[in-house]
């Protein structure tokens, strides 16, 4: 495991992601910054971080490390986009127009992203900061309603997010997910934390 877990000051949602049964088989890249100088390491926690997402299958998650922060990305399946239809009507911000996080403009679409089936987007609920749990499997659940589509659940106070990280009406989170900015330098490499706006 890398250091992260070594790293007290990133425990808090390593142990509540860990908790949830959400890290197993996902890859952790993270620089190596408890070895740097304070002004090293400040420079590492800000920088934009490269991630290979070649080995991220259909209908997996892969959670790296920005700026402290855990930032998904998932391959959705063509199930999972269909789903963002079911779910258009049922979010509380189905175009991602509210400030608090401010979605990047290559983002504000249905399915929140550059590529349809690669979503990015901080594991951070916008409420009160929990890490949510995946949900990926449809239908009826504890704590999920009857037609649940696939998505992510906040365990702390029950908010729900589709697919695309949307948050649905009517829970405590006032936001949806935020999608960081990021870029492609590749087919299968991301740049996390920058995009070509700098
Ligand atoms: S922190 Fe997620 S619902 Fe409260």
């Amino acid at each position: 495991m890398s250091d992260a877990v070594a790293d007290p000051s990133r425990r808090t949602w390593i142990a509540i992601t860990c908790g949830a049964g959400a890290v197993g088989g996902v890859a952790v890249a993270v620089p190596f910054v408890s070895t740097f100088t304070p002004s090293e390491r400040a420079k590492a926690a800000g920088a934009p971080v490269q991630v290979d997402i070649s080995a991220v299958r259909p209908g997996e998650k892969m959670t790296v490390e920005w700026r402290g922060k855990p930032v998904w990305i998932v391959r959705r399946t063509p199930e999972q986009l269909e789903s963002l239809k079911q779910t258009e009507a049922q979010v509380a911000d189905p175009t991602s127009e509210r400030k608090a996080y401010p979605t990047p403009d290559y983002a504000k679409n249905q399915y929140r992203s550059i590529k349809p089936e690669v979503f990015i987007g901080v594991g951070i609920c916008s409420h009160l900061g929990c890490s949510p749990s995946d949900k990926f499997a449809t239908g009826a659940q504890p704590s999920l309603p009857d037609d649940w589509a696939g998505g992510f659940l906040c365990p702390c106070h029950g908010s729900t997010f589709d697919m695309a990280g949307r948050v649905f009406k009517n829970k405590p989170a006032p936001d949806n997910l935020e999608v960081p900015r990021h870029m492609y330098l590749s087919d299968t490499l991301l740049l996390i934390g920058e995009d070509s706006k700098g």
